[in-house]
């Protein structure tokens, strides 16, 4: 049987991440896994903090703190909300991790022993008042084809022309303001992709066919434009180091690895700090090294946001080619477009949109899940609003699972008691909505093992429907009067799809399952699936079993908690 790796894209360490990030790669990632798992297959889930680079070291540099010490904070503060999540990841590392560091020292190595590393002397801004070389986004001046004054080094932003810093009129540090601005020669490392070209293309074309469209489109696209050798290396005190015994000069120097070279491999490194917690039971290696053999080969689904696409289906396999060693590469990219917040941007930045952290302070985890992954980004981008969220927490969590759950347990413990009850033999309703269910739990199987989450998402939104159908045809409330024998069946079917429910549910709203399983005293409840032949014959909780009414498992949300809501965050596109 297969071993399934999965990955998402690691997030920043600077910031707490808003919704659109949520939704474009740890969540769809975390429901896979837990559908994966629970299908009884051995799942690997692996992610981290992104660590390195510039914006780390300018959101230390405002926290007041060193970077290592505002990278351990943000780490922890970020793990906290996604614990909040329920993400269940099998190890959440920090790519400034040691394993990282070596491993990424030793791909460096072997890319130069390969002939795929070279040192080049380039031209770059130094500011003697920041006492570093400034990477080109950090210089600001006046953009010499517009006129605008705030231009960036590498582009600006009004025209969107691309720019070298040194185009700029008036060029100043965008760190300190300084004006003292020189170009000093400086050399790097270049990982020579364009050499590796080829190679990737044919690895690509032997991939792509399998891919969403968003992924293979844009690999495409990228590897039309032409692969082109790249600076791997910068002048920064984070990062990490390029090794000595391979550069002395560079190393000497305090250069440091470009963070787009170190952050993919932080998925081994990642792997290897949850081996090193427990190396007795656990084989960091077989996941990545020669994986594709054996009797347990892996397959690894990448989970993100379009963005960084050309990271994971070109670079970085570029990366592992030029590496010359069996390292497992990916066989699926499950991309995502936008979420858009009012069909404008969600910009940490500008503070627009909806931030995970606050996201957890309003509602339990249970409303976003589903409805974030309801309304994945998948074929095109979507957009946030409260309208749409209120509407879809009250229809699809509040009436159509929640009171159906609530409903048929308070109903039965008010007419039989404490014990699902006994009488009645099953008929024709019964069976009609056993084929249902056992249709719908195919469609649902066939959408989440194709990763289309929208499509998984309405199955079980028709699951949950067809209870309440099967409620409505029966109404035992009007039953129990001429028949109870009748109204018991009935109670005892819906009693048995509730717990359906929470097995297939599972993967989306993980809380409000366990709650809903837990309603039932079931000895030796292990179900961590349900067949075909026990979705027909919705049998698994026989009469006599124990149970009890839990709390109310999704508030309604009123028209006041709308306005609230859009009085907070605001409620209207830019
Ligand atoms: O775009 C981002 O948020 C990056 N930190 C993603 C890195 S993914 C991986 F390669 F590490
Ligand atoms: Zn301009």
């Amino acid at each position: 049987m297969a071993r399934h790796l999965i990955t998402s894209a690691l997030p920043y360490i600077n910031g707490i991440k808003h919704l659109g990030n949520m939704v474009g790669s740890m969540l769809p990632a975390d429901v896979y896994s837990r559908y994966l798992r629970q299908r009884g297959h051995d799942v690997l889930y692996i992610c981290a903090t992104d660590e390195h680079g510039t914006p780390a070291e300018l959101a230390a540099k405002e926290a007041g703190l060193s970077v290592a010490a505002f990278c351990a904070q943000a780490h922890d503060a970020q793990k906290a909300v996604y614990d909040g999540f329920a993400l269940a990841f099998d190890y959440f590392g920090r790519s400034s991790s040691q394993q990282n560091v070596e491993i990424t020292q030793h791909f460096a190595r072997r890319l130069n022993e390969n002939g795929f590393i070279e040192e080049r002397a380039i031209r770059q801004v130094y500011s003697p008042t920041d006492g570093r070389f400034l990477p080109d986004r950090y210089v600001e001046g006046t953009c010499p084809h517009c006129g605008y004054d705030k231009a960036r080094g590498d582009q600006c932003e009004n025209c969107t022309r691309v720019l070298d810093p040194t185009d700029l009129i008036n060029p100043r540090s965008a760190i300190s303001g300084s004006t003292d601005l020189e170009v000093r020669e400086t050399k790097h490392l270049f990982l020579l992709q364009s050499k590796l070209q080829h190679e990737v293309e044919e690895w690509v074309a032997r991939h792509e066919a399998e891919w969403p469209q968003l992924a293979s489109s844009i690999a495409r696209k990228w590897l039309t434009e032409g692969l082109h050798d790249r600076a791997i290396t910068r002048d920064l005190d984070w990062g990490v180091p390029v090794p000595a015994d391979t550069w002395p000069e560079l190393a000497a120097e305090g250069k440091v690895f470009y963070v787009w070279f170190d952050a993919p491999i932080e998925y081994i490194g990642a792997t290897k700090e949850w081996a090193d917690e427990d190396p007795s039971t656990r084989d960091w290696k077989s996941w990545w090294y020669e994986a594709d053999k054996g009797e347990n080969p892996v397959r690894y689904t990448e989970f993100m946001a379009k963005d960084n696409v050309p990271f994971h289906t070109v670079m970085f396999p570029a990366t592992e080619l030029g590496v010359r060693e069996p390292w497992k590469k990916v066989d699926y990219v499950k991309a995502f477009n936008w979420l858009t917040y009012y069909g404008g941007k969600f910009s940490t930045s500008q503070k627009r949109g909806v931030f995970t952290d606050q996201a957890l302070e309003i509602l339990p985890a249970d409303y976003w899940r589903y409805f974030l992954i309801a309304n994945a980004p998948e074929s095109d981008d979507s957009s946030f609003t409260w309208e749409h969220f209120t509407a879809t927490v009250n229809k699809d969590l509040a009436d159509t699972l929640g009171n159906f759950v609530n409903r048929v347990l308070s109903f039965s413990r008010k007419r039989f008691g404490d014990d699902v009850p006994e009488g009645g033999t099953p008929g024709e309703a019964e069976a009609k909505l056993g084929e249902e269910i056992a249709r719908l739990l195919a469609e649902y199987e066939t959408q989440m093992e194709a990763l289309q989450f929208r499509k998984a998402a309405a199955a079980l939104r028709a699951l949950w429907s067809a209870g309440n159908s099967y409620l409505e045809e029966k109404a035992p409330w009007l039953e129990i009067k001429t028949d109870k024998d009748g109204a018991a069946l009935t109670l005892r079917t819906a009693m048995n799809l509730i717990h359906l429910y929470s097995v297939v549910s599972e993967p989306f709203i993980p809380a409000t399952s366990a709650a809903m399983r837990q309603a039932f005293s079931l000895a030796d409840d292990t179900a961590t699936w349900v067949t075909e032949a026990e979705a027909k014959a919705l049998t698994a909780v026989p009469a006599g079993t124990p149970f009890t009414v839990p709390p109310v498992l999704f508030a309604k949300l009123t028209d006041e908690d709308l306005e609230t809501y859009k009085e907070r965050f605001g409620g209207t596109a830019e």
